[in-house]
Parts: C-alpha cells; structure tokens; sequence
C-alpha cells in the first residue's frame, strides 16, 4: 500500500466514457474521457438510450488507452474503481458491469465511487499533484455541474483526525446543506443555450460568448433567482417551519423562464431560427463563427444570464462559509470551469479571507481521475465491494 498503489477508475454516468490510471490517490497518470457530445448535439441534451450505445462502443478502447498511456498493464493495477452513481441507470450499468468483468477476470479487488465524491476529489488531486497537502477544516464544497447544484460540508470521518483529514488516505464524512430545488445551474446554461439556437452543450458557449456581451443590460431580479426557506426535517415526522434555519438552497428554474419571457416579448424567434440553422451546418462551429450568428441583444443577454447565475452561486456559497465557520471552499463539477465563476470566487473568497479551489478544467468535467483518487481512502480501509453490487441513480453522498 501507500504511493505505489494504482487505481484504474471507470466513469460512465452521463455522457462521457473516461477511463484514469493514479498512483497512490495523487499523481493522475492517465486520464481518457470519450465524449459523446456529437451524438447528443442534434437532440439538444443527452438521450439516455443513445449513451448507454456509446458508453458500450467506448469503453474497452476507452481502459486500454488509460493503461497504454499510464504505462502499466492489467497486472500492474491494484484495485479497479467504478461510479455507482448518480447517474443515469442504462449508462452507470456498462461502466460497472465492465469494471465487475476485470475484476472478477483480474481477481482484483472492486471500489464504488459516489460521482459526487469523485468531484470533490477532483480538487484534492488537482492540489496534491501541486504538492499541496495543507488543508484547514471544514471544508465547503460546491459540486456544481449539469446534474448537480449542491452544497456539502466535508469533514474527516474520524473526529481525531482533524489534523491528519487532510492525509491522502483519509476519508471523509459529508453533509448536505443546500442543493438546487430544480434546475443544476448546468441544467440552466443548458437549456438557455438550446433556447437562444446556441447548441449543447451551453456552459462552454455561453461562457465564451458572454465576454462579448453587456452583463448590465437585462436585468434579472431576485424573484426569479430565489429558493424557498427550508424546512427543517424531523426523521420523516412535520415540524414547524423554524425561521432560524438559513437556506442555502438555489433555484435556477425561474430565470430561465424569465430569459424565454425576454426572448418573447422582443420578437428575437427568427433570429433564433436563423441562427440554429447556421450553427447546424457547422459541426464545432469557431469563435468568429458563433460571432457572426449572434446579434448584439443576445450578447447582451447571455452575458446578464451568466452574470446571474454566478453572483447567485458565489452569494450563497459565501454565505455559507460565514454561517458554517468554514476554512476552505472548493468548487468542482462541469461548471467550475466556467471563467466568471471562478474569476468572481477568486476574489470573493479573497474578500472574504477563504482559499478556493477549483480543479483544472480537464478535472472539473466529468472524468475518471477524479473516481481513482475517490477511491483511493476506500482502498487503505479496504472498502471493497461485492461482486453483485449494483449501480444506483439517485445515490446520496454522507
Ligand atoms: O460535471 P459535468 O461534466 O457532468 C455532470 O456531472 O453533469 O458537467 C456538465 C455541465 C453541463 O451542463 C455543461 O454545460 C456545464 O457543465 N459546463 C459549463 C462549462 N463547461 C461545462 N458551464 C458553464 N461554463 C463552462 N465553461
Ligand atoms: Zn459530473
């Protein structure tokens, strides 16, 4: 055990295949994602159907290009990982099936991994490979991705361990303390892209078209960014509303209501039209492209969109390390990559005197890396799993 253990990690929850080789949960020696956004681009979101198809075309090339470039062979690899879940049910099953084969073939030992741990650890790879092993407690994380908007507080499991939680073997305990109660902020650069004709996925194009736009001009107001108070929870029995409970819930249903309202009430439609018929001529349309297809009131609008979305994570993420007392703030999932965020939590969390950490972009989207450095504490307890476990799509992280 210690740095010369290495784990193969397998991801197959949504749309990308990906495959990772790392040694001793902090050195990523390989990391191989498969994406299949060309088959989903014409139906504008991924069809769950169609990735399972193509989780199964890419996943035996997808492991051995992981080996091939880590270096190693199936005899090298100590332990094979795999995301259990969340995610979709069809897609999960090709990954864990095939991750159960090599295990069984290999007779090598099994590691589930939540999705979600996995892009926590994503920002802890990303800092030990800087050499980074300091790390205060409690730790705030913000998973914030096309599935997902939640809020966890993260702690090490053993609660002596306070100075030693930030050990590469350490595990770790989580709690919930807020989530999106219906659109992942994702979801909302999704759908709004979609929307304006833009393509899928949104988040990537929204964010580099919206330095070409006015985040001032559309104004969005509060109503349409706000989450109800939470109700404090009794072990399934009602309890009174408590107004001493702060919500650290998002909402980004109703502003994406509000841009189609936009979009309605100042005739923009054929202009849509007209774009989508243009970008879909294009298959990874450029800048200048993308440019040229958009007029100025949609610049403008994209940029206000994004500038929503973003002060409204960073408020309320930022509330919640004052109201928790926390001492570092990670931020990790497929929009982590997003520049406005991390530019504004950069100086935010300077303001407010919290380190933030972001994954590099290749760890903030969905990959493999981040399942083997999750699974890697899993493998010191030897925390295996059974042969017949099986993939869940709505898995809890705790
Ligand atoms: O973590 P991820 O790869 O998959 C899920 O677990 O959902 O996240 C994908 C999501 C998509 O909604 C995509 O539009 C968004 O992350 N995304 C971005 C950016 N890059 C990807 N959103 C905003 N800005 C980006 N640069
Ligand atoms: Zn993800």
């Amino acid at each position: 055990m210690g740095k010369d253990t290495y784990i193969l990690g397998i991801e197959s929850s949504c749309d990308e295949t990906a495959a990772a080789v790392v040694r001793g949960g902090e050195q990523l020696l390989s990391n191989v994602v498969f994406s299949q956004i060309a088959t989903h681009q014409p139906y504008g979101g991924v069809v769950p159907e169609l990735a399972s198809r193509e989780h199964l075309r890419g996943i035996v090339p997808v492991v051995r290009q992981a080996l091939e470039q880590a270096g190693k062979s199936y005899a090298d690899i100590d332990a094979i990982a795999v995301t259990q879940g969340p995610g979709l049910a069809g897609a999960l099953l090709v990954g864990v099936s095939y991750a159960k084969a090599l295990a069984f073939a290999l007779r090598k030992p099994l590691i589930a991994v939540n999705h979600l741990e996995g892009h926590i650890h994503a920002v802890l790879l990303e800092e030990r490979q800087k050499g980074n092993h300091e790390l205060r407690f409690p730790v705030l994380a913000l998973v914030v991705s096309g599935g997902h908007t939640h809020l966890y507080l993260c702690a090490p499991l053993k609660s002596d361990a306070h100075t030693h939680g930030a050990e590469t073997g350490a595990a770790w305990r989580y709690e919930l303390i807020g989530r999106t109660r219906d659109d992942a902020a994702g979801e909302a650069f999704d759908k709004v892209a979609k929307l304006l004709g833009l393509g899928y996925p949104g988040g990537p194009v929204i964010d580099r078209l919206a330095r070409h736009g006015d985040a001032h001009a559309v104004k969005f107001g509060s109503t349409q960014i706000k989450a109800p108070l939470r109700e404090p929870k009794n072990e399934g029995k009602r309890t009174a509303p408590s107004r001493e409970i702060t919500s650290h819930d998002f909402s980004f249903s109703g502003i994406k209501t509000a841009v189609l309202r936009y979009v309605e009430l100042n005739a923009m439609q054929p202009g849509i039209e007209a774009r989508r018929l243009v970008l879909a001529g294009k298959t990874q349309p450029t800048l200048e492209e993308y440019l040229a297809a958009t007029d100025k009131r949609t610049l403008d609008l994209i940029a206000s969109f994004q500038r929503a979305v973003v002060e409204d994570l960073v408020a309320k993420t930022l509330a919640a390390v004052r109201e928790r007392e926390v001492a570092t703030l990670f931020v990790t999932g497929g929009v982590a990559a997003n520049s406005e965020l991390r530019a504004t939590f950069e100086t935010s969390g300077a303001q407010e005197g919290v380190p933030v950490f972001f994954p590099a972009r290749a760890l903030s989207t969905d990959n493999a890396g981040m399942i083997a450095a999750a699974a890697y504490p899993k493998f010191v307890a030897r925390e295996f799993a059974p042969l017949n476990f099986s993939p869940e799509a709505s898995l809890t992280l705790r």
